[in-house]
């Protein structure tokens, strides 16, 4: 058993979710701003790689006021539950995931993770879920999550946990806003990174639920087939 799990995205449009010096870059516009922070709303909790909270220091908060008062009436928190998958526990004790908002942080290490890390984090609140030897180990990390109550899991990046999260099947909805800009850079992420598949049979298919025009850019939402599902 696992939560609910849909990736949010935002892109150029040659595919690219930062550049290549990997830092945070505006691709969208109010109305897609609006629209996440609807999602992250009403998510049960909303997950990172540790790439992402070194490279951009998120604070995963819901912005609207409106909305983090409902948040708060509904579930208890103004925000939903923060996530970082960092198998080391490298997220920094000053990271914005701590200074701002409300709700349980998790943070899912490894078991190689070093204890003074752990404890130091343990120290700001955090909730520590161990799944994994050298790594996180996602599948188990979704049982464990599912476990504490959480049925919908909001997905923010980066390419490198997308890829390990994509290619194990744990994806159900990806959501891509297409910002009205180009990159470029090979070195620069997109969407999903890591290995990526050796050819198109072992793809993961997708099927396109809408298509829609958001500020200057096209907001796709895509469903995850199940692999008998791809022909
Ligand atoms: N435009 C957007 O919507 C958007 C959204 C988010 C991020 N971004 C951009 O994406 C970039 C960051 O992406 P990233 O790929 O460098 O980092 P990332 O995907 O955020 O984090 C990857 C890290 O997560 C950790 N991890 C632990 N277990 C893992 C597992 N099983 N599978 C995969 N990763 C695991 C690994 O570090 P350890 O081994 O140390 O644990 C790994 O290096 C930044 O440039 C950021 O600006 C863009």
């Amino acid at each position: 058993m696992r939560p609910h799990v849909t990736i949010n995205a935002a892109m150029s449009a040659d595919g690219k979710i930062s550049t290549h010096r990997r830092i945070q870059v505006r691709i969208s516009g109010d109305d897609d701003f609006n629209r996440v922070d609807n999602m992250r709303a009403s998510a049960d909790a909303v997950m990172v790689g540790i790439g992402t909270v070194l490279a951009d220091d998120p604070s995963l908060t819901v912005k609207s006021g409106q909305l983090r008062s409902e948040h708060k009436k509904r579930c208890g928190s103004e925000d939903p539950a923060r996530i970082v998958v960092d198998s080391m526990a490298r997220t920094p004790v000053d990271a914005d995931i701590f200074k701002k908002g409300e709700g349980e942080r998790i943070i899912a290490v490894c078991e190689n993770a070093p204890q003074s890390r752990v404890e130091a984090l343990q120290h700001m609140g955090a909730r520590i879920i161990t799944a994994g030897e050298q790594q996180v180990d996602l599948a188990g990390l979704m049982s464990e999550l599912k476990a504490l109550g959480i049925d919908t899991l909001m997905v923010e990046g980066g390419a490198t946990l997308n890829w390990s999260l994509v290619s194990r099947g744990l994806v159900d909805e990806i959501y891509t806003y297409i910002g009205a800009l180009v990159l470029g850079g090979e070195g620069a992420p997109t969407l999903v990174d890591g290995v990526g598949f050796a050819d198109n049979t072992d793809a993961a298919g997708l099927e396109l639920v809408s298509m829609e025009r958001v500020d200057n850019g096209v907001l796709l939402h895509w469903h995850l087939l199940q692999k008998e599902h791809i022909k």
